[in-house]
């Protein structure tokens, strides 16, 4: 690519930045925030780190939309963060603001672009992002499955004492505490994950993956996580940028797939040059079935106290 540009150049925003530059995903990484001094300054250091890591990815911060003009792929950071006791729907107002302005920005400066959002709460995010851009759904995607089924693989792999890349999991739903990990698609090296830890342990590890955001806003206190999460973006920024038409757990707006519409929710998705190639309908347990309507309900739910029209 041309032009990535990353909107927010606070922890996850400026991580991101280093990351995409590291990978050489695009020949500028411009970092876009309306704190004037910080994503110049932020950006100098990364590009001045360049020689050493080896990357010739110019990277550039402005709080002018303009230095954005004509990036091909967007991630959304702006916004803020979860403090210690604030659930992400407290965030809510303030994000929705926000994500809409920036939105608009980036319909403006760069009306073909693809967004990846990450601002909370995410699939609330996406929804307020894809309204306020006017973008198709297939470029409009956020970023929380990736985050959610990396952590849940982390916490699999300490737990059996093996490689993570050896683990397979999904982690659909929203990006909350109503996340639904699907067991039955959770593998080490193909061998069912039911048969190496018993239910019970299993289990535990789901409920750590669920409070997974917050076990980190726990020991941070003053923020929440950025390392995994820019690493998720990122992920997903390359598979768009590279097209690599790789199927990964991210927020899609559903129109009818798992009998769902009208909302972003946590589903597998093929990512490739084109934004949001594909959706994939994956069979369900009834009960992973009730555990997504459920999750559903509570975007569904919080997407109503905003006031979209
Ligand atoms: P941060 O506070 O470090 O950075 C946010 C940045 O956004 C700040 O630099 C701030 O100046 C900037 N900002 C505020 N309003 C802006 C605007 N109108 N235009 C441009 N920039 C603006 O927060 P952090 O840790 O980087 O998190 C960013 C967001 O990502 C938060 O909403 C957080 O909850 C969310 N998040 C989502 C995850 C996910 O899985 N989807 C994971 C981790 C964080
Ligand atoms: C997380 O899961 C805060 O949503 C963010 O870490």
């Amino acid at each position: 690519m041309r032009k990535i540009t990353v909107v927010g150049a606070g922890n996850v925003g400026a991580t991101a930045a280093q990351r995409l530059a590291e990978l050489e995903l695009a020949r500028e990484v411009v970092m876009i925030d309306v704190a004037d001094g910080i994503p110049q300054g932020k950006a100098l250091d990364q590009w001045e780190s360049a020689p050493v890591e080896g990357f010739d990815t110019r990277v550039t911060g402005s709080t002018d939309y303009e230095a954005a003009r004509g990036s091909e792929l967007f991630i959304v950071t702006a916004g803020i963060a979860r403090k210690p006791g604030m659930s992400r729907d407290d965030l809510l107002k303030t994000n929705a603001d926000i994500v809409a302005s920036v939105s608009r920005e980036i319909a403006r400066v760069a009306p073909d672009a693809i967004i990846i959002m990450v601002s909370n709460p995410l699939d609330v995010m996406s929804y307020v992002a894809m309204k306020a851009s006017g973008f198709p759904r297939e470029r409009v995607v956020g970023m929380a499955g990736v985050l959610d089924t990396a952590r849940y693989r982390s916490f699999i792999a300490l737990e059996l004492d093996c490689s993570v890349e050896d683990i397979q999991a999904l982690v659909l739903g929203g990006h909350g505490d109503t996340m639904v990990p699907l067991v039955s698609y959770t593998t080490v090296s193909g061998i069912p994950l039911t048969q190496l830890l018993p239910t019970e342990k299993i289990e535990e590890l789901i409920d750590r993956t669920r409070k997974g955001g917050a076990e980190i806003v726990g020991y941070l206190k003053t923020g929440s996580a950025y390392y995994a999460p820019s690493s998720a973006a990122v992920q997903m920024a390359e598979a768009i940028a590279r097209n690599k038409r790789r199927i990964l757990p991210c927020a899609a707006y559903l129109n009818g797939e798992y009998g769902q519409e009208d909302l972003f929710l946590g589903v597998p998705c093929k990512l490739g040059e084109e934004g949001l190639v594909d959706i994939l309908e994956v069979e369900l347990t009834d009960h992973e079935r009730g555990e997504l309507e459920k999750s559903a309900e509570a975007v569904r739910s919080t997407i109503a106290k905003l006031d979209l029209d």
